[in-house]
């Protein structure tokens, strides 16, 4: 091992890999090493049942009932991709798409005064909407329109409003929406998880709205895919792209020293071995001395023999329950995926609840959650602490990953990805580069 790495990246986590590739990609001499016998850290789906029910200590192995034990990949930290977003952009641009088959999610589902609603984001839906009156209706489609044709570069399409300066509270007011149109347009279409956009400059939430109605025009029925086989394809994808690249991985390697000289990172010790590099990338758990925690996240995975009540038997679905609606500050959100994507045994489903704890009883704040999947099978309960790191690595040369939040998407991952990126290179990640330039970076080097 007494080599000399670019970058050595210590855990297989989705945003380690994506780094992993990218650097490999970019020429850089690559060492990935985990801890774990298997690929996604935190991250990672869990096969077979059996796994899952002794990581979570679940007295005895699964029943007959759940089926075969292999049948099941359940992931750890529940999550979509935005069909336009910027993981399936990063996925297209390393050509990692080869290695993967996705399937979009069948529905996209709301909460409101106790009940769920499919979430209306063309005009045609809004106008048939359950959730909103006629008056409304007419209101919010104007909303939309405005919205779609909302461009930054033609002052006409903007109606006075500046990008910049006009809050996203003055935009909902100049549409006349009410307060539950506001919450699910913020919470279910720009996907915020609390209400403090209101008062920020309208750009962001304009695109964010913008990103959910072209990931929705692609496949038509949610604006979210999901992979075959789980989420745990995610990282591995990554992973086989590093390796083309000449990256070295190495699983079940015991991490015993990150070696620092000077202030600077000069290398990992691992079984005795100091393997030397010039910039080093981890997930929190490897250094936690440097981060600060930042909160917790409650996620319940709970297996059910039914599709969801009122989401038309979809076998696949999100449901959103905003803040507003349960008293809360954060919203809470449903993932449900079935055999239709490989994860689960025939007749059987994976719902995943997750939301950012307020409280010190994080169990009671999912109930209105749990009462939508009733009856539950089996629930898996786990409450994480969320980390970040304190030390940017400007000096240290060591950039450490934030801790997957609640949201239910990549974006906010994907953000962290291209900040570490720019950290550790000094620019920007700039997608219309990479994907001009994809022809000559790839060429037929994939194949
Ligand atoms: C489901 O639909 C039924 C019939 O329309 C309704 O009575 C019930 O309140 C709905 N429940 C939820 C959680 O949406
Ligand atoms: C808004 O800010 C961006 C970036 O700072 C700038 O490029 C753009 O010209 C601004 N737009 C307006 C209308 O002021
Ligand atoms: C999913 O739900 C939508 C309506 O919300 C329905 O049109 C569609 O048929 C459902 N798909 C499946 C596979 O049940
Ligand atoms: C579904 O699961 C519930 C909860 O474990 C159980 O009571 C019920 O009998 C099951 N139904 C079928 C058809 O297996």
């Amino acid at each position: 091992m007494n080599e000399e790495y670019d970058v050595i990246v210590l855990g297989t986590g989705l945003t380690e890999c994506i780094l992993s590739g990218i650097m490999s990609v970019k020429g850089k001499k690559v060492l990935h090493m985990d801890r774990n016998s298997y690929y996604g850290a935190e991250s990672a789906s869990i096969t077979p049942l059996e796994d899952l029910y002794k990581r979570f200590n679940i007295p005895g192995s699964p029943p007959d009932s759940m089926g075969k034990s292999r049948d099941w990949n359940v992931d750890l930290i529940p999550k979509f991709l935005m069909a336009n977003g910027q993981l399936v952009r990063m996925l297209l641009i390393t050509q990692v798409t080869r290695y993967l088959e996705f399937k979009v999610v069948e529905g996209s589902y709301v909460y409101k005064g106790g009940k769920i609603y499919k979430v209306p984001s063309t005009e045609t839906e809004a106008m048939t909407s359950l959730l909103m009156g006629l008056f409304e209706k007419r209101r919010f489609r104007k909303f939309l329109l405005f919205i779609s044709n909302f461009d930054v570069n033609d002052p006409k399409t903007m109606d006075g409003v500046d990008p910049n300066k006009t809050s996203m509270k003055a935009i909902f007011q100049k549409f006349s929406l009410s307060q539950d149109v506001i919450d699910f347009t913020g919470h279910s279409l720009a996907l915020y998880r609390t209400d403090d956009y209101l008062e920020q400059p309208c750009i962001d939430t304009i695109n964010r709205i913008k990103l959910y109605s072209e990931s929705l025009a692609k496949y038509g029925k949610s604006p979210y895919l999901y992979p075959l086989y789980g989420l745990g394809e995610l990282p591995q994808g990554f992973a086989r792209l590093s390796a083309i690249y000449g990256g070295t991985y190495m699983l079940k390697k015991p991490i015993e020293e990150i070696v620092v000289e000077n202030g600077k990172v000069v290398g990992v010790k691992s079984e005795g071995e100091i393997a030397r590099c010039k910039q080093l990338i981890c997930d929190p758990s490897y250094l936690i001395e440097r981060t600060s925690k930042v909160g917790q996240v409650i996620r319940v995975i709970c297996i059910l023999n039914h599709t969801i009540s009122n989401t038309s038997d979809n076998n696949s679905c999100q449901i959103i329950i905003p803040q507003n609606q349960v008293n809360r500050k954060h919203d809470i959100y449903v993932c449900m995926i079935s055999s239709a994507h490989n994860v689960a045994a025939q007749g059987k489903y994976t719902a995943i609840i997750s939301t950012t704890v307020e409280t010190n009883d994080p169990e009671n704040e999912i109930k209105p959650a749990l009462d939508l999947l009733k009856p539950i099978e089996q629930k898996f309960v786990s409450i994480t602490d969320q980390y970040e790191p304190t030390d940017m690595g400007t000096d240290s040369q060591i950039f450490i990953s934030r801790s997957y939040d609640a949201t239910t998407h990549f974006e906010t991952t994907c953000d962290d990805i291209k900040d570490i990126y720019r950290r550790m290179t000094g620019s920007d990640f700039d997608f219309a580069e990479m994907e001009r330039r994809k022809q000559d970076i790839f060429g037929d080097a994939a194949e």
